[in-house]
């Protein structure tokens, strides 16, 4: 099969994670017979300082064109001191780029690999066996909704964003959470500010009302602070955890923390519910970020890149088995002891960028047939 995927390198470690991802996609379309397509298109300070913007309009139309996204990091920490006169827009372009698409379904799972479960800052018998997927509302929230600014008032400087939800964004990500849920342990989490903030109000009310859409799935309805003290208390006790966009942005990062490293989380973003073998045009990249600081020094962990190339068989592409491999791959090299810098422990094999992204990739060609 042919597929067109579009890579948006960015900024930061962006250019070297991404290259790496694409290996793997080319090992795999080596191994599985298929063509993948590759685009590279320009987002982030990169594309500013290139063009003038963050997010041109060229490469949301080479977006439009393909089947999927690959995308590496944006950020750049020259445009991050206030007081600038100018600047790339919020978000350096990725949060235009998710509401273009309709990407309000964020899949984030953390899932800690069994040769990591020493080289996390946890107990091995807390962490041992996390397997959580945070289900993250994209498109929503105080990202988005108006009004948003900083203004100048008599009583000084003053600043405002905006809470706000309708009910049916609320419906349809917190399907999204019951129906992976329903595919997994069948439970539910989700997680909000009842009775403090009116969007929680809105947003636990309609949970329940699809929670009776499911009877199959244990609901469980907790508050943001409560899941944030749990997540690393009992992280076994969550399944599939569904939340708003800024919650969601955190509670990630700190669950990425079971898995080892930021540096081990993908994720997929998607206009619909994912289902296993389907093809639904997604955005995939790593959590992490541009890591400004590790950028050109063939540092960065590609894990997390690469892992969500295998998200993007998976959902975008329908190609399980080949997604599988990938996963499989990753957990292989780790059980021999190959590390990068953020994931090292005494004994192990430190690795470059690179060097670990041809170590994936040709381990995924191993013992293939070449026809
Ligand atoms: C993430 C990042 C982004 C976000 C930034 C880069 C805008 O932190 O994907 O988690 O806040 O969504
Ligand atoms: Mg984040």
């Amino acid at each position: 099969m042919e597929f067109s995927i579009t890579v948006l390198p960015g900024d930061g470690v962006g250019p070297e994670i991404t290259a790496e991802g694409a290996k793997a996609l080319k090992a795999i379309g080596e191994r599985f017979h298929h063509e993948f397509k590759f685009r590279n298109g320009s987002i982030g300070a990169a594309a500013f300082e290139r063009l003038g913007e963050a997010l041109p309009q060229e490469t949301i139309d080479l977006c439009k064109n393909s089947d999927a996204v690959l995308f590496g990091a944006v950020g750049d920490p020259k445009y991050e001191q206030p007081g600038l006169k100018s600047r790339p827009e919020l978000g350096y372009g990725i949060i235009r780029l998710r509401k273009t698409f309709g990407l309000f379904a964020n899949l984030r799972p953390v899932r800690l690999f069994p040769s990591l479960v020493n080289s996390t800052n946890f107990k091995p018998e807390v962490v041992e066996g996390v397997d959580i997927i945070i289900v993250r509302e994209l498109t929503g929230g105080l990202y988005f909704a108006e009004p948003k600014q900083l203004f100048r008032s008599p009583e000084g400087r003053r600043s405002v964003d905006t809470l706000a939800y309708s009910e049916d964004e609320i419906r349809r990500i917190v399907r999204v959470g019951f129906e992976l849920a329903g595919s997994r342990k069948k439970k539910l989490t989700s997680v909000d500010k009842f009775q403090i903030l009116r969007s929680s109000d809105l947003w636990r009310e309609i949970a329940m009302e699809v929670a009776s859409e499911y009877p199959d799935v244990e609901p469980e309805y907790i508050l943001v602070d409560n899941c944030a003290m749990r997540l690393i208390q009992h992280p076994t006790d969550f399944d599939v955890i569904v939340t708003e966009n800024l919650f969601g942005d955190i509670l990630s990062d700190e669950a990425s923390m079971l898995a080892g490293s930021l540096g081990m989380m993908p994720s997929a973003s998607l206009s619909g519910i994912p289902k296993v073998g389907g093809k639904l045009f997604g955005l995939y990249e790593p959590i992490h970020g541009s890591a400004p600081r590790r950028a050109g020094l063939n540092m960065a962990n590609p894990i997390a890149t690469i892992l969500s190339a295998a998200m993007m068989l998976r959902y975008s592409f329908g190609l399980i088995e080949e997604a599988k491999r990938i996963e499989d791959t990753v957990n292989q090299v780790l059980e021999e002891g190959y590390r990068t810098y953020d994931i090292m422990s005494e004994g192990k094999s430190k690795l470059g960028t690179r060097e670990m992204g041809d170590l994936i990739a040709s381990r995924i060609l191993q013992g293939s047939s070449k026809t």
